[in-house]
């Protein structure tokens, strides 16, 4: 008899612990989603064995009366029944939210980065490669990273002006090669692509809610429903004369709230 409990109650109790443990530990430890889920998914069927078994076992076909003497053992038994049901509770629970959050983890990153990187090459709407002295004073482009033309979250605008006309950030004083900015292009109040430069001013005006923003100082928000300044890029030039971002955008793109705390 108390063999039959080992093999049908106790041994399943054990695995759904281990297991749950398991899927527990590759969770924390950030481990791949399979791993994850092959862990939870044994601990559910070893959990649901461990309940079934248990069950038949504390629900005998006879009426049953339990005196003092039968109470540790049968206390005993119903502890590890808890003990195993926790268990395919926290299986079911690791099971379901780790897909869950990867999946909220993958979105919140691609929201927040874009196809801009360090090293890649600048290019016009047509993919041609973008020389800075090509770039006329005055002349607002739309630009993209080599290889994403037509992506909606790198899009931007390239700005050439004087270099004595800009007064950028401290830490981006070197942003601004021969004069020649590159911010996103998308409005930061709702997305609206952003066109409208005034280059006496050196802003550019969203035809949505006429936010404007100041090209010559970091993007900075001027008037307008907008708060948030155009996240700038910061670019290079390379010695072939070619434009070359260093980096992402300097913010999250767009209305950006997934950015916000
Ligand atoms: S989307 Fe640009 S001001 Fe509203």
């Amino acid at each position: 008899m108390k063999a039959l409990l080992v093999a049908r109650v106790v041994v399943p109790a054990v695995l759904t612990a281990v297991a749950g443990a398991v899927a527990v530990g590759s969770l924390v430890l950030g481990a791949e989603a399979p791993v994850v889920g092959l862990a939870a998914a044994f601990a559910l069927v070893a959990g649901g064995v461990t309940v079934a078994a248990g069950v038949h076992r504390l629900a005998p076909a006879e009426p049953d009366v339990e005196t003092r003497e039968q109470k540790g053992p049968r206390l005993r038994r119903r502890q590890l029944l808890l003990g195993a049901g926790a268990g395919t509770a926290a299986a079911v629970a690791v099971a379901v939210a780790f897909p869950a959050s990867r999946r909220v983890s993958d979105a919140t990153d691609r929201l927040r980065t874009t196809h801009w990187f360090d090293g890649a090459r600048v290019v016009d709407a047509d993919g041609e490669l973008v020389r800075a002295d090509e770039v006329a004073d005055g002349e607002l482009l739309t630009v993209y990273p080599e290889h994403a033309v037509g992506s909606v979250d790198s899009q931007a605008v390239l700005v050439r002006e004087g270099e004595d006309r800009f007064s950028p950030d401290a830490e981006r004083m070197d942003w601004t090669p021969a004069g020649i900015a590159v911010y996103s292009k998308l409005c930061t109040h709702m997305a609206c692509p952003l066109g409208l430069y005034q280059q006496q001013s050196g802003t550019l005006l969203c035809p949505c809610h006429q936010a404007v923003f100041d090209l010559l100082d970091s993007g900075r928000a001027l008037q307008g429903p907008a708060r948030r300044a155009l996240p700038q890029l910061p670019i290079r030039i390379d010695d072939d004369g070619y434009l070359i971002a260093r980096g992402d955008f300097s913010d999250a793109v767009g209305t950006g709230f997934w950015g916000r705390p």
